[in-house]
């Protein structure tokens, strides 16, 4: 079969050769590949292996975009902890359009991922909201009980001084009950993007892949 400039497929030109050797086998199903690249971003201790960026759309338009922490990616979804009361829920539930960002530089890898997503109360999450730092517990508290997330207020002092307060009527020890505004965001990913550096050229592997009827499809992009 002819490549470009008529070169057969497979040939050597110059120090690069065409098509990459691993070119056709590396993503089957894209759910699990993104699965095993996390885990081995988390093992190649990856900065950004326990974040991602989560845009979203807001009234006016805009997209929206923060870091999120990533607490889990599994088979069920990409779980995120966030309050219920906080802008990017409200974008969410008001437009249902987002995507999640994850780039793992030690792997040169990044992933675009959209679909559906649930808002829910989570046992686990608050099985493990009881081992977060005391300032972080109260913190969590005070979007629920005090100000929202991301509310305007005049000044630091203010939130400062309301938090004290905060702890003076919650110390550690009574600080156990998950407060109500914090719940899961889980993603369920119908379309996911890779963009997989091959470090032999500057030539990158770009795939979509979209959920049809159960099974993936795939389409190769020009990088
Ligand atoms: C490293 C890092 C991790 C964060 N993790 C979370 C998180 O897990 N959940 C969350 O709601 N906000 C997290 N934030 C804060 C968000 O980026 C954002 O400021 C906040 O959720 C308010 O966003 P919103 O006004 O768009 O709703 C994190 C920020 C950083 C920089």
């Amino acid at each position: 079969m002819l490549g470009i400039n008529g070169a057969e497929q497979g040939d050597l030109s110059g120090s690069v050769r065409y098509p990459f050797s691993d070119w056709d086998s590396f993503m089957i199903q894209p759910l699990d590949e993104l699965i095993n690249t996390h885990q081995q971003a988390l093992e190649a201790r990856d900065p950004s292996s326990r974040f991602c960026v989560l845009n979203t759309v807001d009234k006016n338009g805009y997209p929206a975009s923060r870091v999120l922490t990533v607490r889990s990616i599994e088979q069920t979804g990409i779980t995120l902890y966030v309050d219920q009361h906080s802008p990017k829920v409200l974008q969410l539930q008001s437009n249902p359009k987002f995507e999640l960002l994850f780039f793992w530089p030690t792997l040169m890898k990044q992933y675009r991922v959209r679909g559906k997503f649930q808002i829910m109360k989570n046992p686990d999450q608050a099985t493990e909201w009881i081992n977060k730092p005391y300032a972080g517990r109260l913190v969590d508290l005070y979007h629920s009980v005090g100000r929202k997330q991301s509310s305007s207020v005049d000044s630091l002092k203010t939130v400062q001084s309301e938090l004290a307060a905060l702890a003076a009527q919650y110390p550690d020890q009574q600080l156990t009950e998950i407060p109500d505004g914090l719940v899961t965001l889980l993603v369920k990913p119908t379309h996911i993007g890779a963009w997989i550096n091959m470090q032999e050229d500057r030539i990158h592997d770009r795939r979509e892949y979209s959920l049809m009827d159960g099974s993936w499809q795939e389409q190769v992009l020009v990088p």
